[in-house]
C-alpha cells in the first residue's frame, strides 16, 4: 500500500467533509436549525468513516506503514502537531452530537467554537503540513 495516495485520499476526505460542515453553519445561519442538524449527521458519520478506515490501515492493513514515509520526508514533527488537533476535534464529535441532538444549546454552542478552532486547526495541519508525496 502507497502512504503517499492514503494521505493524498485523506487530504481530498477532508476537503470533502469540511464543505459539509460550512454547509451546515451556512444553514443554521438561515435559521435552519433542521437542516444544520442534518448535514452535521452526515458529517459525523463520513468523518467516523475516514478515522476508522485510516485506523484500519495504519495498525490492522500495514502497521508502520507512515511512520517510514513520514521518517523518510522529515515529517514525524508534523504529525505530532496535526494529532494535537484532530484527535482532541474527533473525540468532540461525539459530544457535538449528542448536545445538537439532546438541543443542550448553550453548551452545543460553546463546544462548537472550540471545535471550530480544532477542526481548523486539524484542516490547515493535515492539507498544508503533512506530505503526500
Ligand atoms: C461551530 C459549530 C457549531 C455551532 C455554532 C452549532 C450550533 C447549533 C445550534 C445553535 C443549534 C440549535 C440548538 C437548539 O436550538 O436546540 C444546533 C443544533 C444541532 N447541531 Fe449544531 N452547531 C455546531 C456544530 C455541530 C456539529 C459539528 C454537529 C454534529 C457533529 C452538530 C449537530 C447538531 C444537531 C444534530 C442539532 C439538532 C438539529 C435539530 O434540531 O434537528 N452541530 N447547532
Amino acid at each position: 500500500m502507497d502512504a503517499g495516495l492514503v494521505i493524498l485520499i485523506l487530504k481530498i476526505a477532508v476537503g470533502a467533509v469540511t464543505v459539509l460542515w460550512i454547509a451546515s453553519l451556512v444553514a443554521l445561519a438561515l435559521g435552519k436549525t433542521r437542516l444544520h442538524g442534518r448535514i452535521n449527521l452526515a458529517f459525523f458519520a463520513l468523518t467516523l468513516a475516514a478515522l476508522i478506515g485510516l485506523e484500519v490501515i495504519a495498525n490492522i492493513i500495514s502497521p508502520g506503514l507512515f511512520d517510514e514515509f513520514l521518517q523518510a520526508r522529515d515529517a514525524k514533527n508534523m504529525l505530532r502537531i496535526h494529532l494535537c488537533f484532530s484527535m482532541p476535534a474527533a473525540a468532540l464529535l461525539f459530544v457535538m452530537l449528542f448536545t445538537g441532538l439532546k438541543h443542550h444549546r448553550r453548551f452545543h454552542i460553546a463546544t462548537g467554537v472550540l471545535f471550530s478552532v480544532l477542526w481548523i486547526g486539524t484542516f490547515v495541519t493535515g492539507i498544508f503540513f503533512l506530505p503526500h508525496e
